[in-house]
């Protein structure tokens, strides 16, 4: 056997992509049991990953020399203007020539759909979207489901990625959207598809191209049960800007989340509809999540929230009952559970609601996610109102975080929320007295109260 293709194999953890020599029971990085699975890396040989698109002998493509950082022109980073609104705002103004962007969620929540959906509509650019899941056919079929055609659009079903820089070079293509990061291989290294070994040199040979030619590229990645991106947590570290797209896949309404980026913030959110013909923007959210009703409901409350910089109002429901079996049942969707639990025991405690015989349902209009805590006082209304059974007035609507002692908490950028209240015709909106300060009360046509506790709120709504 010649040593050039000595097999080397090592084992890597498959949540976190933490390495070890040998098999070990719990990762020491994540604290995951059961997670080292061994991968076998066939050993380099000489010269075997100079890539296919490097531009200089040595295997770089450029050789850097350093530089005074006040030498270092600030321009700012000429982005590629990107169709649609939601987009735009979510990556900070378009797309960074030379950036590696990581797009991660769950199967069939529409990432395919919404990547196709901007390759068509850059009219402009030339793309190339490579299809590891998906064969043409199936990719056309979608195409025309969305209805635009376009003929500067490039689709390769291919999963080496030796092959897919060979295209890349033929091509020559102004944007690279990999379909997805977890099928796509690469001949230097022996383990399969989809494995952390894999993945991240594939992701690494991206990066690689991306940075060297300056060309953005875009990587589909699946994500896991647990929510974080599937296999090794260092995809992350290595890319520009990580999206993330999330919803109820049974509810129309999808959000995308950027949760990592190099040139931009991460606060932004874009809200889409997934319809008959592909994604459409939302750009009123507040006037979806809404439900316009006859006669007030109890149970029903509205909350001012705001998802990065975007003021939104949202519809909280819950539903009180006697439990019906010995264990009382919690149950939230769209809400974090325990933070529940944590405001029906402050509830129980600070206003005396025998809630732990009750059984607790939650749900947030739409099937959101929401990440707010200004949302808790909303939801504590909520709670109350289905448990006494009395409507809470739909002109109402509030903004605040309850704290352990049943305190209500200031929550950031208040007046966004207030003056996105007043826009949509609400008469009352309730807030935590401690942003009373600074906030412009005579300004606003709406009606702004205040409160300390949950005690005086339930006085001011039930009267
Ligand atoms: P897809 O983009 O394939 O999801 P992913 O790539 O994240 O796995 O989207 C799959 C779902 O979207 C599928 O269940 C059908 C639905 N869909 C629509 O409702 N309308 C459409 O126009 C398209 C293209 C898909
Ligand atoms: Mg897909």
């Amino acid at each position: 056997m010649s040593t050039s293709t000595k097999v080397k194999k090592t084992f890597f953890c498959q949540n976190c992509g933490a390495q070890a020599s040998k098999w070990v029971g719990k990762c020491t990085s994540c604290n995951e049991w059961n997670t080292y699975v061994e991968e076998i890396i066939q050993k380099d040989t000489k010269n075997s990953r100079l890539q296919v698109f490097s531009s200089n002998k040595n295997g770089s493509a450029k050789s850097n020399t350093s530089i005074l950082l006040n030498e270092v022109g600030t321009a700012d980073y000429p982005r590629i203007a990107v169709p649609g609104k939601e987009l735009t705002r979510v990556l900070g103004g378009g797309i960074v020539p030379g950036s590696l962007v990581l797009f991660g969620g769950e199967p069939g929540i529409g990432k395919s759909t919404l990547m196709l959906q901007l390759t068509l509509r850059l009219k402009n650019l030339k793309v190339l979207y490579v299809s590891g899941e998906e064969s043409e056919q199936q990719i056309k079929m979608r195409a025309d489901r969305i209805g635009i055609t376009t003929n500067t659009c490039f689709i390769l079903q291919e999963t080496n990625t030796q092959n897919i820089f060979q295209q890349i070079t033929e091509i020559q293509p102004q944007l690279v959207v990999i379909d997805s990061i977890q099928t796509i291989h690469t001949s230097y290294i022996d383990s399969s598809p989809g494995s952390v070994s894999q993945v991240r040199e594939c992701a690494a040979e991206f990066l690689r191209f991306a940075k060297e030619t300056n060309t953005p590229v875009f990587m589909i990645g699946h994500i896991t049960k647990e929510g974080s991106l599937a296999g090794p947590k260092v995809l992350e570290h290595m890319v520009d800007t990580v999206l993330q797209f999330e919803g109820d896949r049974n509810h129309i309404y999808r959000l995308l989340r950027c949760t990592k980026n190099r040139f931009g913030s991460t606060n932004e959110m874009g809200i889409y509809e997934m319809n008959g013909d592909g994604l459409r923007e939302v750009l009123n959210p507040s006037e979806i999540l809404i439900t316009d009703r006859d006669t007030p409901t109890s149970g029903v409350a509205i909350a001012a929230t705001l998802e990065g910089n975007r003021p939104m109002l949202i519809e909280t429901q819950a539903l009180v009952s006697s439990a019906a079996y010995g264990t009382p049942q919690r149950s939230s969707t769209g809400f974090d559970l325990r933070r529940l639990s944590m405001l029906l025991a402050v509830l129980e405690k600070r206003c005396g609601f025998k809630l732990g015989i009750k059984d607790v349902f939650i749900n947030i209009a739409g099937g959101i996610r929401v990440e707010d805590p200004g949302i808790d006082l909303a939801l504590v209304c909520a709670v109350l109102s289905s448990s006494e059974d009395i409507p809470i007035p739909q002109s109402i609507c509030f903004s605040g975080e309850v704290g352990l002692t049943g305190e209500i908490r200031p929550v950031n950028k208040i007046e966004q929320r207030v003056s996105e209240a007043e826009k949509l015709g609400f008469k009352k909106i309730i807030i935590s007295s401690h942003n009373l300060k600074g906030l412009q009360k005579k300004s606003f046509t709406i009606e702004i109260v205040a409160a300390s506790k949950i005690e005086e709120v339930f006085g001011l709504i039930f009267g």
